[in-house]
């Protein structure tokens, strides 16, 4: 059993209960990389801001667990060679799908476990995230839970049609379950494909899709109902449209790709959408800035001199995340 506090991180109870105060949502990074990670921690202490880390299964698959957790462990460390002291940093288990894994990961050091029975009926999805709360609460390792399906296709996230939350389910569901934190679906969706054209209008001006807004009456229901409940939305990337056209400029094929508008997460994130999960932007700052240098460099087949652009593109990311768009800068 390693504790996460031998390894420096914190779990996000704190986090949440000042950033729902502040009005301000914690960005919750996913990583697979050690550039991702050196990315992440930068920006966090360049802003002074709190970070999420989190780890997927597909995160697990490529990366393998135990390095992503030594990765973590790095970081903290990396934060205080920056020059940040105290940095708050949490590790959490994203998309954690069984009871082993939520165990797993809380017995080798991670923070913050989300179970997402999301797909499970309602008395089962209740019971599983109860057995993890209390396994979770005896090592001081907070909980996410998820209710209400989002649509999209991730490596190892898929439903192919979303469902609400239904906001008359989230007292009695987070009252039984006991979580610390609660994903809802209100619109939001995994990939960098979030609506399909027919779902969107489309701007006259430059002929890219203008998605439907977030359903922020879902929202403020659930709020009325748990208020200073900490609420989680999954699925926030906004796809940049200029990493895309890059992606797309340099080679790559990515048409009609749309994500969700950032004046909406900024709006969300003053209400207690207190986590906002962001992965598939930093793949695409990712892939448009290594597209561009090797088109740009094609004798260049050392990967340090696609990588360093790569990091500093995904750096620039989340730094205007944390400060244009979630506002958790200068809160540590
Ligand atoms: O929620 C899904 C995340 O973007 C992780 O995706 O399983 O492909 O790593 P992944
Ligand atoms: P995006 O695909 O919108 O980045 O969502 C990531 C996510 O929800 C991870 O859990
Ligand atoms: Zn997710």
């Amino acid at each position: 059993m390693t504790s996460y506090k031998e390894l420096g991180l914190v779990n996000t109870r704190e986090m949440f209960a000042k950033a729902i105060k502040g009005g301000y949502a914690i960005p919750a990074f996913n990583f697979n990389t050690m550039e991702q990670m050196q990315a992440i921690v930068q920006a966090a202490v360049e802003t002074k801001s709190p970070v999420i880390m989190q780890v997927s299964k597909g995160a697990r698959n490529y990366a393998n667990g135990t390095i992503l957790r030594y990765m973590a462990q790095g970081a903290v460390e990396y934060a205080k060679e920056l020059g940040c002291p105290n940095p708050q940093i949490a590790l959490h288990l994203d998309h954690g799908d069984s009871f082993e894994i939520c165990k797993e990961c809380i017995d080798n050091g991670f923070s913050s476990v989300m179970f997402d029975g999301s797909a499970l009926p309602y008395e089962e999805n209740i019971a599983i995230t109860k057995k993890v709360v209390e396994y979770a609460h005896q090592y001081d390792v907070t909980v996410e839970a998820e209710l209400g399906v989002l649509a999209g296709v991730e490596d190892e996230v898929s439903a192919a049609e979303s469902h609400y939350t239904r906001p008359e389910e989230v007292e009695d569901f987070s009252k039984r379950s006991g979580c610390d934190s609660l994903a809802i679906s209100i619109g939001t969706s995994h990939g960098a494909y979030k609506f399909t054209p027919e779902q969107c209008t489309r701007d006259p001006k430059t002929g890219k899709l203008v998605p439907p807004p977030l359903a922020f009456d879902i929202l403020h229901e659930i709020e009325k109902r748990i208020p200073g409940f900490p609420i989680v939305l999954h699925g926030s990337s906004s796809v940049p449209q200029d990493e895309v056209d890059t992606i797309n400029k340099f080679g790559g094929k990515l048409p009609d790709a749309v994500g969700i508008p950032e004046e909406q997460l900024r709006e969300a994130s003053k209400s207690a959408v207190c986590k906002i999960n962001i992965d598939s932007d930093s793949r695409l700052a990712m892939t448009a800035a290594i597209r561009k240098h090797l088109a740009e460099n094609p004798s260049h087949f050392d990967p340090r001199q696609y990588l360093k652009p790569a990091r500093e593109n995904m750096k620039k990311m989340y730094v205007h995340k944390i400060v244009n768009v979630l506002g958790s800068d200068n809160k540590l």
